[in-house]
This record gives structure tokens, C-alpha cells and sequence, in this order.
């Protein structure tokens, strides 16, 4: 008898018995996504390319911690197909004309014990006429980690995914070779929860997973991904819930600290062409002022 109760409250909750918080309640994060080009791990982890590899390798720097302040120009140099870091590499080849190089956004997150909610806006940047992904407009993507499982994510969020042999990238092995982690173990936590949302008619929410290679199916967690174009602005909610369910869903706890970064693909783009953030990082209910790259999720 009292396994059945259990059992039915679960499914409550997981219906949707919680309204999703109050957003005007939740402190905002400014955050800058740029255009990385062809800056793959490969290339920001190699010391002739980047000067910083010793600090990120032996000080444990964050990306953040160096480029928030200048991750704009860092986009602007990239987009415009010109020469940058220590061997001034042109990230690049063909640089889209008129392509802004990054795109300011706000982010917040929220959670109430049984769900957590994460809202982004943003301003689109100027749309051009070259259409590789002609469904979707806009996508939005967030990954995360189980809490430090992911060697380098806390410093670097997705660029331990981003290699220089995926398709786009500076030496494809071939036109399909999506994004992966080195010596990704699924049941040991040691891969990337991925959730997605597509603008396009009729997308579903992607939950997703990466490990040796992107999944776009598998997850249960995310119940919904949403997103609207308010006046002149896009914005995208995920509601997901904190226990993990499916296949590639971490769970959510309250003594951890989860490393993440966010991909925007504006204007109808695919691939490499899209905007990301530096490595940020989140927890429940617990601030940790000292760490300028962390969020502190509170519940509403
Ligand atoms: C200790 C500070 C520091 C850290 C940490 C750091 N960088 Fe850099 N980064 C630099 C400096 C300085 C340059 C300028 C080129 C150089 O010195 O190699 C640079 C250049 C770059 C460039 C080329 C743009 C340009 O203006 O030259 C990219 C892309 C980049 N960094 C990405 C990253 C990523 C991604 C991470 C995290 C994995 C990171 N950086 C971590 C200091 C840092």
C-alpha cells in the first residue's frame, strides 16, 4: 500500500505540480557568448597557440577568470577571420560577412526542491541570408557535468567536448563527427548531460547526452524547453527535473557543484558556427562569493 502512494506522488510532481518561479525574484547573470571559430581544446590546451596553458594546467585558472572581460573582442577578432593567440592562428578560414562576434545574454536559474528552471535572453544579432540549418532559427543548448565529473570542465565547461577533428572544425575526420570526451564512461558519470531547444515548427526539446559522441535522445529529465521571441528579444526556459531519469541524465544534488556552458546557434547556423560561453559553474543553495564563474541556485 504504501509503495502505490509513493510511487503516485512521484508522478505529481513530475506532471508538473509546481508553477515555474518567479523570474523577476531571480538575481540575473550577465554573461558574453562569442564566436569561437575553430578554437578547439586542442587549440586553446596547446601552449605555442596559448600562452595561458601553464596557468589553466598548473594554476587551475578558469577561462572565465581571464576572458570575461574580454570575450567580446575575442569574438569580434575570431568572426573576422583575424590572426589570434601567441601563434596568431587564424580560427576563422571564411569569415561570415557581417556575422556579430558575440552576443550579450542574461542568465538565471532557480529551483523548489523538485524541479530546477534556467531562463536565458537575449537580442538577436543581425540575421543574414545564408541558411544552413533552414528549420531552425535559433538553438539554444546546455551542457553540464555530474558535479566535477569531467576532467577540465570546471575551468573550461564544453571545451573538453570541442575537438579540432570534428566536422567544421580545422582537420575533420569526416563530415559527421560530432562533439566527444576523451575516454567518456556513461555509467561512471564521466560525460556531459545535454539539453537543447530548437525554434523551428514542431522541434522537440532535445535530452541529450555527449560521450564518445553527441546523443540527442535517451534523457527523461528535461520536461520542458520552451522558447519566444518577446519584442525584440528570444527567450528560452528549461524546466527539468533534479533527479536524474533516463539515460545521460545527471542527478541534481544539493553537495555538489555542477560545471556548465551554454551554446547559442543564431541565424539559421549548425556545427561550429554558433556562440558559447566561457566554463561556468552552479550549485544549490549554496553562495560561493569567492568564485566569480558560479551561480548560486536558490529555491523559490
Ligand atoms: C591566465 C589567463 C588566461 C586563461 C585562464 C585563459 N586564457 Fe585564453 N588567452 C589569454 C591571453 C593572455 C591570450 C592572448 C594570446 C596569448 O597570450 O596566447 C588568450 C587568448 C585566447 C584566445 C584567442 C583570442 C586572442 O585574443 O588572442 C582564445 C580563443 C582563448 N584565449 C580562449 C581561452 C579558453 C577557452 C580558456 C579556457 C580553457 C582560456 N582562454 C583561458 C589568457 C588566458
Amino acid at each position: 500500500m504504501k509503495k502505490i502512494t509513493v510511487a503516485v506522488m512521484g508522478l505529481f510532481v513530475a506532471g508538473g505540480a509546481f508553477a515555474a518561479p518567479d523570474w523577476d525574484k531571480v538575481p540575473p547573470r550577465k554573461m558574453t557568448l562569442f564566436y569561437p571559430g575553430q578554437a578547439s581544446y586542442e587549440w586553446v590546451m596547446n601552449k605555442a597557440d596559448h600562452s595561458a596553458v601553464p596557468d589553466i594546467v598548473d594554476k587551475k585558472r578558469p577561462c572565465a577568470k581571464c576572458h570575461e572581460g574580454d570575450a567580446s573582442e575575442i569574438g569580434d577578432k575570431i568572426v573576422a577571420g583575424k590572426p589570434v593567440g601567441s601563434s596568431k592562428s587564424v580560427l576563422e578560414p571564411t569569415p561570415p560577412k557581417g556575422k556579430a562576434g558575440s552576443i550579450p545574454i542574461t542568465f538565471q536559474a532557480a529551483h523548489d526542491g523538485n524541479k530546477i528552471y534556467f531562463r536565458f535572453e537575449w537580442v538577436p544579432p543581425k540575421i543574414g541570408d545564408k541558411k544552413m540549418d533552414a528549420k531552425n532559427e535559433v538553438k539554444l543548448a546546455m551542457m553540464f557535468d555530474g558535479g566535477g565529473t569531467v576532467e577540465g570542465s570546471g575551468l573550461n565547461g564544453c571545451w573538453s567536448t570541442c575537438h579540432q577533428d570534428l566536422r567544421t572544425m580545422k582537420s575533420p575526420k569526416d563530415d559527421k563527427k560530432t562533439k566527444y570526451i576523451k575516454d567518456a564512461d556513461l555509467a561512471g558519470g564521466k560525460f556531459m548531460d545535454l539539453m537543447q531547444f530548437r525554434s523551428g515548427k514542431g522541434e522537440k526539446p532535445v535530452d541529450g547526452h555527449v560521450t564518445d559522441q553527441r546523443y540527442n535522445d535517451g534523457g527523461k529529465s528535461l520536461l520542458k524547453a520552451e522558447g519566444k521571441k518577446e519584442g525584440n528579444k528570444w527567450v528560452v526556459t528549461f524546466e527539468r527535473t533534479l533527479a536524474g531519469g533516463g539515460k545521460g541524465d545527471h542527478s541534481i544534488a544539493a553537495d555538489k557543484v555542477y560545471n556548465f556552458g551554454i551554446a547559442i546557434h543564431e541565424d539559421h547556423t549548425n556545427a561550429r558556427f554558433h556562440y558559447v560561453s566561457l566554463g561556468y559553474q552552479f550549485g544549490l543553495d549554496k553562495a560561493m562569493p569567492d568564485v566569480k564563474n558560479y551561480i548560486n541556485v536558490t529555491k523559490q
